[in-house]
């Protein structure tokens, strides 16, 4: 059975009214809507009425319902301002409308209460999925409580929690990337250059680390897996600075502007977290009259457009391709199977996409 188009256009009627309203006030949405339906009704959502236990269950009724027929998706991104989740972004849009779903994204500013807000609002607007990019992964408790109190089937992405968090609520499933490996692949980037990353041949690496929001997983594995490939492979290492510059460019810059003037040639290796710091770093790193790959190494992760462009012009040694695409096509296939009635165990609630080493032998395969 399939759920009215009445239904469906009351519920997006509303989810309409309150985007406007949110629009008007905050700036932070990005609403789909599909013309021909939107006009049909304007009658109270049942929502309003229901209480909690009726709506749970009326949700999970509507759920099989809509599949792939027009159902609505709330989306919650950590930040709209970010390289890397605006490509997520765009893939998961595409992906969503593509299959006839309606969706609406928010920006949660990088706050989490604002998030928590907005989580809220897609609840009571009778969102039949929620795919949510946590602001903070010290707040997963409070997300995971929230979409269960709900029944709400929600997919997690790009910022994981624990095993133990998500165990707690069988309609919720985290699609991400294993952060180790990213890290690993980095330090590997390093070991395949001609001097194993030892330029000044005193049988140490000396790098610098720019750290992305040390609060966030990807973070922590990435900073420790790629120094953890260099010991690991025998290699001495020396850490000159260790600085988060929180995903952003402009603070890769600076970072790497100050520890270049600090350190100056002592510097063989810089690791970034993400492309984006990366791009940030090679700006100062060629303000400093430094030359990529002949006496200083650089490696982010991600596979940015801009990115893969410094590598195949050799001015980055190399990046991690973190598969937005892959991860997108992961995160709605993993929401409909949830729509579908499909449960996850605890301890079996992570998928995860690969990554893949980027260098200038194989950077055409990603462009
Ligand atoms: C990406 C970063 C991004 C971060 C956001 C990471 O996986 O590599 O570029 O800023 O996710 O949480």
């Amino acid at each position: 059975m399939r759920l009215s188009k009445k239904v469906v256009a009351v519920a997006m009627a509303s989810m309409m009214m309150v985007s406007m309203t949110a629009c008007g006030n905050t700036g932070s949405e990005q609403t789909s809507a599909t013309p021909d339906t939107k006009t049909e009704t304007t009658e109270t959502p049942a929502a309003d009425t229901a209480d909690a236990e009726q709506k749970a269950e009326a949700d999970a009724a509507d759920v099989a319902e809509t599949t792939g027929e027009g159902g609505m998706i709330g989306v919650c991104i950590y930040k709209f301002d970010d390289a890397f989740m605006t490509t997520y972004r765009n893939a998961l849009q595409e992906i969503l409308e593509g299959k006839g779903y309606t969706v609406t994204f928010m920006d949660g500013k990088n706050d989490q209460a604002e998030q928590n807000n907005q989580i809220n609002n897609f609840i009571a607007q009778g969102v039949d999925a929620l795919i949510i990019n946590p602001v903070m992964t010290s707040a997963a408790d409070q997300i995971i409580a929230t979409v269960k109190d709900a029944g709400i089937p929600t997919v997690l992405i790009n910022r994981e929690p624990t095993a133990e968090q998500m165990g707690v609520y069988d309609k919720l499933v985290y699609v991400g990337c294993d952060a180790r490996q990213s890290g690993t692949m980095q330090g590997e980037l390093i070991l395949d250059t001609p001097n194993k990353g030892d330029i000044n041949g005193d049988g140490k690496i000396s790098y610098i680390m720019i750290q992305g929001d040390p609060e966030n997983i990807d973070a922590q594995y990435r900073t420790e897996f790629s120094v953890k490939a260099l010991t690991d492979a025998g290699m001495e290492v020396v850490e000159l600075d260790l600085q988060r510059g929180d995903w952003d460019r402009n603070k890769g810059q600076e970072i790497a502007q100050n520890d270049l003037a600090q350190f100056g040639d002592e510097i063989e290796v810089v690791f970034c977290n993400n492309d984006d710091m990366a791009i940030g770093a090679l700006q100062a790193i060629q303000a400093a009259g430094r030359t990529v790959n002949e006496d200083i190494y650089l490696v982010g992760v991600d596979a940015l457009d801009a990115a893969l462009n410094e590598v195949e012009a050799g001015n980055m040694t190399g990046t991690v391709l973190n598969d937005a695409q892959g991860q997108a096509e992961g995160a709605v296939q993993a929401m409909e199977d949830l729509l579908g009635g499909k449960t996850f165990a605890a301890g079996e609630q992570s998928i995860y996409v690969d990554y893949v080493k980027v260098t200038p032998e194989n950077v055409a395969d990603f462009k």
